[in-house]
């Protein structure tokens, strides 16, 4: 059986780049067999408030999450940090990311390529019980890397995607491992 592996995206302004990456990220993604992806765009959830009662939860968004083995979260630095959309998003749920890998992939304009916004997310995304994988993708000068209509202009970027995926599956596989049989108080019991 598949792994499903959403990436999940961070922003949603209209003339937003990061999306690029984040397609390119599941598109690299399905070529794996063991592997279902798909780009899970805030544009197309709704977030009302804050939080994660009932009311401040997108049910679609709560379904994606239950289902994930891992998620691959490719999102742009913004202001030294990760934006404040994908943190709305992660919010909105609270125990379905409790022991499943999580891989990164930042986005900048400049020539770091966003890994201060990784640093950053590192923090919450621990808090929220996700495992960090340690093979991150960077997306740097994202306005030469793909063209105004999302066409990837370095192809060698196909294969740096695959080495941050071969080790999120690892990690995808490991702690699906664990979650069905091993005990802990975090998920209900083998
Ligand atoms: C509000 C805002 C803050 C930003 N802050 C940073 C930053 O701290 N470091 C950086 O390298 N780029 C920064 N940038 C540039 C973004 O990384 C770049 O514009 C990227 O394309 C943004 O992703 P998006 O197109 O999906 O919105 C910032 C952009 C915005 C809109």
């Amino acid at each position: 059986m598949k792994l499903y592996i959403p990436v999940l995206a961070g922003t949603t302004r209209e003339q937003r780049k990061s999306i690029y990456a984040a397609r390119l990220v599941a598109e690299v993604g399905n070529t794996f067999e063991d592997v279902e992806t798909e780009v899970i765009d805030p544009k197309d959830y709704y977030f009302p408030g804050d939080g994660n009662d009932p009311e401040g939860k997108d049910p679609r968004y709560t379904a994606v999450t239950e289902r994930a083995e891992g998620f691959f979260i490719v999102f742009p630095e913004y202001n030294h940090s990760f934006p404040g959309t994908l943190k709305r998003m992660l919010d909105s749920e609270l125990k379905n990311y409790i022991h499943k890998p999580v891989a990164f992939g930042s986005v900048s304009n400049g020539q770091w390529g966003g890994v201060r916004g990784i640093e950053a997310l590192i923090h919450p995304v621990r808090e929220m019980g996700m495992v960090a994988t340690f093979t991150d993708m960077q997306f740097p000068k994202i306005n030469d890397l793909f063209d105004d209509n999302g066409t990837l202009l370095n192809e060698d970027y196909r294969e740096y995607i695959k080495g941050a995926w071969i080790e999120l599956i690892w990690m995808a596989k490991t702690l699906k491992y664990g979650r069905e049989n091993l005990e802990s108080k975090f998920h209900s019991q083998p």
